[in-house]
């Protein structure tokens, strides 16, 4: 079985100082209440990147950031290289979130660009894919996940999957747990269709409004190897209670 893994996206909140000080609150109660066998990473504003890495100090909780440029270098205006993220100790970067396909135009081809060149770099991609309400109302979810699978994700990759339907974003309405097990059944399936055995063991994620109070009921459905935490992620005690939600 793979280790789970709980991720926490922070997106465009705080100032560095607020980061700082949720890392302690994260750090502090881990050193009392060690948590085992479950992996942490905190995925910061890209400008908090460095100094979370000074604050984590070397604790159990990895770096991640939410996203990265697919070249390494070059006149990119504002973009951030892969190797630029594991140059302040990033260890992880979600790609393909849907706030960056809506806002920033991404389709699956750069997503599956930027994964290529992450992994290159020695990040490990979290690569989301999702449905909006309006391809879940007209039938459309598994062929539109299909075919993010299919566009997003590269030859040979090794990475991470966060199935996060866009409904259930920042909405406080997550998926059922019965639509989560029929969508990431469906996930692993393609998976498997695409990478053949190397598709058993992908990690799948959920996320989408994952909190306190669902945590322990998403995170022990069959397949699900952990969550892509957002709002709940940004209040540590939440954030905590979801790690020890890990079966
Ligand atoms: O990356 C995290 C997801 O977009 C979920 O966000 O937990 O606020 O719904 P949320």
């Amino acid at each position: 079985m793979s280790t789970p893994i709980i991720v926490g996206n922070w997106k465009m909140n705080g100032l560095s100082a607020d980061s700082v000080d949720r890392v302690k609150q994260i750090t502090t109660s881990l050193a009392t209440q060690p948590v085992s066998g479950v992996e942490m990473v905190v995925c910061p504003p890209f400008t908090h990147l460095s100094l979370v890495h000074q604050t984590l100090n070397g604790s159990s909780v990895a770096l991640g950031a939410q996203d990265c440029h697919k070249d390494d270098k070059g006149a990119h205006t504002g973009d951030i290289a892969p190797s630029m993220l594991t140059d302040v100790g990033a260890t992880h970067v979600i790609l393909g979130h849907s706030e960056r396909r809506r806002d920033h135009g991404e389709v699956d081809e750069t997503v599956r660009e930027k994964a290529v060149s992450a992994a290159k770099a020695g990040l490990t991609p979290i690569v989301c894919i999702g449905e909006t309400e309006d391809q879940r109302q007209s039938g459309e979810a598994e062929d539109t996940i299909g075919w993010q699978i299919k566009g997003s994700l590269p030859d040979g990759f090794t990475g991470i999957v966060a199935y996060e339907p866009v409904w259930a974003i920042g909405t406080g309405l997550a998926a059922t747990p019965d639509d989560i097990k029929s969508t990431v059944a469906f996930i692993r399936a393609e998976l498997v269709r695409q990478f053949g055995d190397a598709g058993k063991s992908l990690r799948i994620l959920y996320g989408g409004s994952v909190d306190a109070g669902n945590a322990a009921s998403i995170l022990s459905i069959p397949d699900v190897a952990g969550a892509l935490v957002g709002g709940a992620s940004l209040k540590p005690d939440a954030f905590l209670s979801i790690i020890r939600a890990v079966p």
